[in-house]
């Protein structure tokens, strides 16, 4: 678009009234992505079950224009974990990210490259920053409820996924007795240069 425009988000679903793309990713885009390789394995020879979908306002990439869009984590485990995004870092690493939660219960699950990080909960009504050069990864942990959000990156940031791919991020959101909690992830491989 080349004029100022609108869309609406509403409940109780929150699909943009205006998007460029739709993106599903399904558990096969997860791949060595989830803690529990077996159990992983298992729900894949049954359904290619949906993780999560990503609705994109596209904008030029350069540094004055805003990237948005919805991302929609469906509820959901594989093993202990729950349901999740692949997470990532920038390309252009030191581009920043904010995000509105609209809907569910959730954490963002973030790190620097030297190893620093930190996890923030999610709920209707929170409003969260991602620093420059954080990765950020959203994790639903609610029952049988969509955890919605709703983020704006500088155009020109780009997405880095192999990073995270590679080394996985520290902190893992797992279920015990039937709450979520923060654990190490044994399978973290820290940054060379860090
Ligand atoms: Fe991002």
């Amino acid at each position: 678009m080349t004029i100022p425009f609108s869309f609406r988000l509403e409940a109780p679903d929150f699909i943009p009234s205006y998007y460029d793309t739709h993106i599903k990713r399904t558990l096969s885009a997860m791949q060595g992505q989830f803690l529990d390789q077996n159990a992983y394995d298992r729900m894949r020879a049954e359904d290619d079950t949906l993780l999560y979908e990503v609705y994109e306002i596209h904008r030029p990439e350069v540094p004055g224009e805003l990237s948005h869009g919805i991302s929609i984590v469906h509820p959901g485990r594989v093993g202990a974990e729950y349901a999740m995004t692949k997470g990532h870092f920038h390309r252009v690493l030191d581009t920043s990210e904010i995000y509105h939660c609209l809907k569910g219960h959730g954490f963002m699950v973030m790190e620097s490259p030297e190893g620093e990080w930190a996890v923030e909960e999610l709920s209707p009504g929170t409003v969260l920053y991602v620093l420059p050069c954080w990765a950020h990864r959203s994790v639903n942990v609610g029952a049988g409820e969509d955890l919605v959000t709703f983020f704006a990156y500088p155009g020109h940031a780009g997405h880095d996924y192999g990073t995270i791919e590679a080394r996985g991020f520290r902190k893992l959101v797992l279920d015990r007795n039937g709450a979520p909690a923060i654990v190490d992830n044994p399978r973290w491989v820290k940054a060379a240069s860090s």
